[in-house]
């Protein structure tokens, strides 16, 4: 394992109470893999990875039983520790609106140079001599470095961001929504880098979308977030072909399949819960075709139903019967 998260819980305080953004989470990822964490917005994906770097308000609670990143837990480290041995160099994160996280009055390559320089002991002449090499890697002319921000489209910031989070060959980078916002047609090109590079590095990267086909393109292992909890875990093929949780049978439901082309799109009714307040059963049963009164009231374990594939859920004995209903759009108007 390279990361390994357990029962992490990040709760923001705010005006009104806590918000439960992340709230139980476990999820564990392999070394040279893709994990994709997917969920609808506002479920905590942001949140979960922003705790995991340390990038969230001081004024958050933080509860994990374990956060190990190759066999060391990360907090016994202190702020200055994981800004040291850990970030970037280690754990680098291409955030949620990279493209507008360059600094505008900067020459885009003397940036990633300075983040080079910052962590390794490089004269000039070889950072930018990297800052070239990490350009073309990405599908960047190497000239490109010494244009500034606004000379580069959204794809370009946001490929120069990518070539910025591999600069100290980290062994896990980070990618929130690398697609979100583009056209298309970049959305694909910068998918086929990413595989590129994830062909060319020995670094596994976690991946954050709400968009569950880019997710299914690009994962070997997905994690389904919902109102800040894992719904369900799995092998990306395991996950699409023999999926346990309700919530999982109808995100399926939701998203085109090339092999039924013809199917109707049936969406889940209803909306995630509010997180500030106590949800003490399963956060999906009020919008759960299948839900009982136990749902609501009892807090589902992680099951492991088979091995490395966890389930949220306390009926998966009905799995048969769900995996039946849910493909008729009855199933979910009747729902909740
Ligand atoms: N600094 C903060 N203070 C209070 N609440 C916050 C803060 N940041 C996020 N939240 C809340 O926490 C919840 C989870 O937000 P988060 O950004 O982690 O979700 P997300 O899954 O990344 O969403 P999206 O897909 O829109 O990026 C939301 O309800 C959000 O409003
Ligand atoms: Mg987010």
């Amino acid at each position: 394992m390279l990361l390994q998260i357990k029962n992490l819980k990040t709760h923001y305080r705010i005006k009104d109470g806590m918000v439960k953004a992340v709230d139980g989470v476990s999820i564990s990822v392999k070394e040279d893999e893709v994990f994709g964490l997917a969920g609808e917005s506002g479920c905590g994906k942001s949140t979960l990875i922003r705790t995991l770097m340390r990038l969230i308000p001081e004024t958050a609670i933080v509860q994990a039983d374990e956060l190990i990143y190759k066999k060391q837990n990360l907090q016994d480290l202190s702020d200055r520790e994981y800004r040291d041995q850990i970030l970037w160099k280690e754990i680098s994160l291409v955030p949620q609106s990279a493209m507008n996280s360059l600094n505008p009055v900067y020459r885009v390559g003397n940036q990633i140079m300075e983040a080079i320089q910052t962590h390794v002991n490089i004269g000039n002449r070889a950072a930018m001599q990297k800052a070239e090499n990490l350009f073309k890697g990405v599908g960047l002319q190497p000239a490109l470095t010494r244009n500034y921000p606004h000379e580069f489209s959204g794809g370009m910031r946001q490929r120069a961001m990518i070539a910025m989070s591999l600069a100290l060959d980290p062994g896990l980078i980070i990618m929130d929504e690398p697609t979100t916002g583009l056209d298309v047609l970049v959305q694909e090109r910068i998918l086929r880098e990413l595989k590129e590079i994830r062909q060319k590095s020995k670094a596994s990267i976690f991946l954050i979308t709400h968009d569950i086909s880019v997710i299914a393109e690009m994962s070997d292992r997905i994690g389904i977030m919902y109102a800040g909890r894992i719904m369900e875990q799995a092998d990306a093929i395991k996950l699409f072909n023999e999926p346990y949780h309700p919530y999982t049978l109808g995100l399926k439901n939701a998203f085109p399949s090339i092999k039924a082309l013809d199917r109707e799109l049936i969406s889940i009714p209803g909306s995630p819960p509010n997180l500030i307040g106590d949800i003490p059963g399963c956060a999906f049963a009020f919008r759960c075709p299948f839900s009982i009164p136990q749902c609501e009231n009892e807090r589902p374990p992680d099951l492991e139903i088979k091995p490395n594939h966890f389930v949220h859920c306390i009926r998966t004995e009905h799995v048969e019967e769900f995996r039946n209903l849910a493909g008729d759009k009855k199933t979910w108007q009747s729902s909740k």
